[in-house]
């Protein structure tokens, strides 16, 4: 397959939700190993439901002081003394983003940062064969370069002006400035009793649809319990309906992301526009 992240710019609207689900379908409809990637450092849902407490992370492997051999570990979900998902590994995020060792400058920094991201992506390409990245809310730097490192972007809104737009300004944003197309968008937590139809056309116009998933009770008990739903409540409403997102990515054609060329172009971009407006 590839490297899928999930994005979705406003915060609660199922980034994680859907990354665990996908990843979890994906895991038992295609037998091959898969890694799910917990790409935020301040929430860590993913951490800690699918493999909680762990001394080496993504944190420890972004500041050059681990390999991400030591960061990658079975996920712990289990049944009756068995696991659950076999082929499914977790990065799990660790605690606050450091800098990775000494940058003396901006671009010191994004250089490192950008062969530490490079090398790590490279190798579990060659170890996985889905790679699957939950990222924050917002755009920050670390949320870029999480998203950069992907093939595509899959987004998560919900359905709600808010959401639909600042996912649509980020999705339009990315593209012009790394070239990085959206693997489609989600509609999350529909209610049952709103009328779809106008919401569909309007996270259209950010990507492709690929399924929409309801809003559904069993997802925030499964939280409250903290597993993912599709753990805890397989044959629940939203979990089917992740399912019907999993086998329409399975059938995608990934191109596999060049980091340095991309990040070259979005560094270019960016100092083209700051020259343009200085002049
Ligand atoms: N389909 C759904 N039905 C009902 N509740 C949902 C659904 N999807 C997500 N939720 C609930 O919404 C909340 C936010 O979900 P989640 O953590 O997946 O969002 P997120 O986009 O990853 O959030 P953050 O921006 O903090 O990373 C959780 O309490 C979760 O239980
Ligand atoms: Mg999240």
């Amino acid at each position: 397959m590839g490297v899928i992240s999930i994005s979705g710019t406003k915060g609660g609207t199922g980034k994680s939700t859907v990354a665990m689900g996908v990843t979890i379908w994906i895991s038992k409809l295609r037998p091959k190993p898969i890694l799910l990637i917990d790409g935020d450092l301040h929430v860590r849902s993913v951490e800690l439901k699918m493999c909680p407490v762990r001394d080496v992370t993504l944190t420890d492997v972004l500041a050059g002081k681990k390999s991400w051999e030591d960061a990658v570990y079975a996920c712990e979900l289990e049944s009756e003394g068995e696991l659950l998902y076999p082929r499914l590994a977790v990065l799990p995020a660790g605690g606050r983003f450091l800098p990775p060792m000494k940058a003396d400058s901006h671009l010191a920094y994004l250089d490192l940062t950008r062969r530490i991201f490079s090398r790590m992506i490279s190798d579990l390409r060659g170890k996985f064969d889905t790679i699957i990245i939950d990222t924050p809310a917002s755009i920050s730097y670390e949320h870029i370069i999480l998203i950069a490192v992907a093939d595509q972007v899959l987004y998560v809104c919900e359905p709600n002006d808010d959401s639909i737009k600042a996912t649509l300004a980020t999705a339009q944003g990315l593209m012009r400035l790394m070239e990085i197309e959206p693997a489609g968008v989600v509609l999350n937590r529909v209610p049952g009793s709103i009328d779809v139809k106008p919401w569909l056309e309007k996270v259209s116009k950010i990507a492709p649809l690929l399924g929409t998933v309801p809003d559904d009770d069993s997802v925030g008990d499964a939280f409250r319990d903290n597993l993912p739903v599709v753990a805890a409540y397989p044959d629940s409403p939203a979990s089917l309906a992740m399912k019907e997102v999993a086998k329409k990515l399975l059938r995608l054609k990934l191109k596999p992301a060049e980091l340095p060329k991309r990040l070259d172009l979005a560094i270019k971009k960016v100092a083209a526009r700051v020259e343009a407006e200085r002049t």
